[in-house]
This record gives C-alpha cells, sequence and structure tokens, in this order.
C-alpha cells in the first residue's frame, strides 16, 4: 500500500543556477537557506541541447551537505548511468518517460537500494503518460518548462495536468521545475503541486533564506486552500 499522509510542502533550489566555479558553496547555500532538499539537473546533449553535471558533481553535494539529493537525469540512455548516480549518493533518482529506457526496472532498482523513485514527465506529456507508474514511485514531477536551460518562464498550460494527476495521486509527492518563483510556485500549489524546484528565483535572491521561507509559506497556503 502507498503511503497515506497528506503531502508536505517542500522547497529544493536547483544546482544548474549556482556558479560552477563554486559548486560546493552553492550546495551550502541552499542548505543555509532553509531547503528541504538540493536538485541536481543531469544533461547529456542528447535528450536536451545541454550538457551539465555527471555522478562527480553529485558526490561533491553529497560530501558537502546534509538535506537529501533530488537527481533529475535528462539522458536518453538513463539505465547504463543509473548505478554511478546511486553510487554517488543521489537520494531521490527522477527519469523522464520520455527516454528511449523502460524506466519500471530503473524505478525497482532505485527503491531496492532504499532510494526513493520517481517519473518526469515533459510540458507535452499528458498526464495518463503517469498512470503506469503511480503505485511504483514516490515522486512525480511536471516539467512547466521545456527541459535544457534554466531560466525559462513558467508554462502556465500545465496546470490542469497538476491537478489531473494530484486527483488520482492524492498523497504522492507531486513536484513542478522550471520558471519557478513565488507566484508561478503557488499557482502550481493551488493546482495541487507540494514540491517546488528553483533555480533562478533562489540562487539570484537578494536572501535566499527569505525566498526560500515565502515561497514555503505562499505554497502552504495555497496547497492548504485548493
Ligand atoms: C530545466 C531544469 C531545471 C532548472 C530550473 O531543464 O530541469 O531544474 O534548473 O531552472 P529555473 O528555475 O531557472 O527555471
Ligand atoms: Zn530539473
Amino acid at each position: 500500500m502507498g503511503k497515506t499522509e497528506m503531502p508536505v510542502i517542500q522547497i529544493l533550489p536547483s544546482l544548474l543556477a549556482s556558479d560552477f566555479g563554486h559548486l560546493a558553496a552553492g550546495c551550502r547555500a541552499a542548505e543555509e537557506a532553509g531547503a528541504d532538499a538540493l536538485h541536481l539537473d543531469v544533461m547529456d546533449g542528447h535528450f536536451v541541447p545541454n550538457l551539465t553535471m555527471g555522478p562527480d558533481v553529485v558526490r561533491v553535494a553529497h560530501r558537502t551537505v546534509k538535506i537529501p539529493l533530488s537527481v533529475h537525469l535528462m539522458c536518453t540512455h538513463p539505465a547504463v548511468l543509473l548505478d554511478a548516480f546511486l553510487e554517488a549518493g543521489s537520494d531521490l533518482v527522477l527519469v523522464h518517460v520520455e527516454a528511449h529506457d523502460d524506466p519500471h526496472p530503473m524505478l525497482e532498482k532505485i527503491r531496492s537500494k532504499g532510494r526513493r523513485a520517481g517519473v518526469v514527465l515533459n510540458p507535452e506529456t499528458p498526464a495518463m503518460a503517469a498512470w503506469d507508474y503511480v503505485e511504483h514511485v514516490d515522486e512525480i514531477l511536471l516539467m512547466t518548462v521545456h527541459p535544457g536551460f534554466g531560466g525559462q518562464a513558467f508554462l502556465e498550460h500545465v496546470l490542469p495536468k497538476i491537478s489531473e494527476i494530484r486527483d488520482r495521486a492524492p498523497y504522492l509527492d507531486l513536484s513542478v521545475d522550471g520558471g519557478i518563483t513565488v507566484e508561478t510556485a503557488e499557482a502550481a500549489a493551488r493546482a495541487g503541486a507540494n514540491a517546488f524546484i528553483a533555480g533562478t528565483s533562489l540562487y539570484r535572491a537578494a536572501n535566499m533564506q527569505a525566498e526560500v521561507k515565502a515561497m514555503r509559506a505562499r505554497c502552504e497556503k495555497g496547497f492548504a486552500e485548493r
């Protein structure tokens, strides 16, 4: 049986927006700001037109902070990379349903190692693509931009999909990623999201701690009132 507690609001800074010359400092900044976890974007230059981090960056984060590491694999062949990311210290591994590899064996492997597993849906992918996985994941991540780059604008047309998945999975962690600010996070919370991944808006904030606090307060209110 799945979990039956109400989802808790979580704020996750995305390390992609930090200064790559000082990655450990970027990890610490998130932890010191009161983030619930740290999000790391792995891009393979094929599934998306950008190259970012490998397992070594996850290892740096793992030895630098105590908060959980949410690792988002934007890769055409995530299965061949999975062991390396698990060994590096990922706490949650997220795989795209649009990737070449079947998510089911990966989700099973992730959970067999005692880690949390999730699937990710691109903005155009319909909610029904998640139904096969609801029983096999700890989290569903809905992209609210086209993956590949930070700093893009939130796609409002994803909001009904958030509600559709929340109705079907009331207790699952449902996260959103891309263009998340205090305002768009609240809109996503009102639709049913409970975890918020934000790069630019948190790392560019004058005070990340204040921004995390404000985002959390708005999301808690929005989620409770929905
Ligand atoms: C986008 C990545 C995001 C990215 C979000 O492909 O998956 O995690 O870091 O960045 P912002 O918050 O700047 O849109
Ligand atoms: Zn991401």
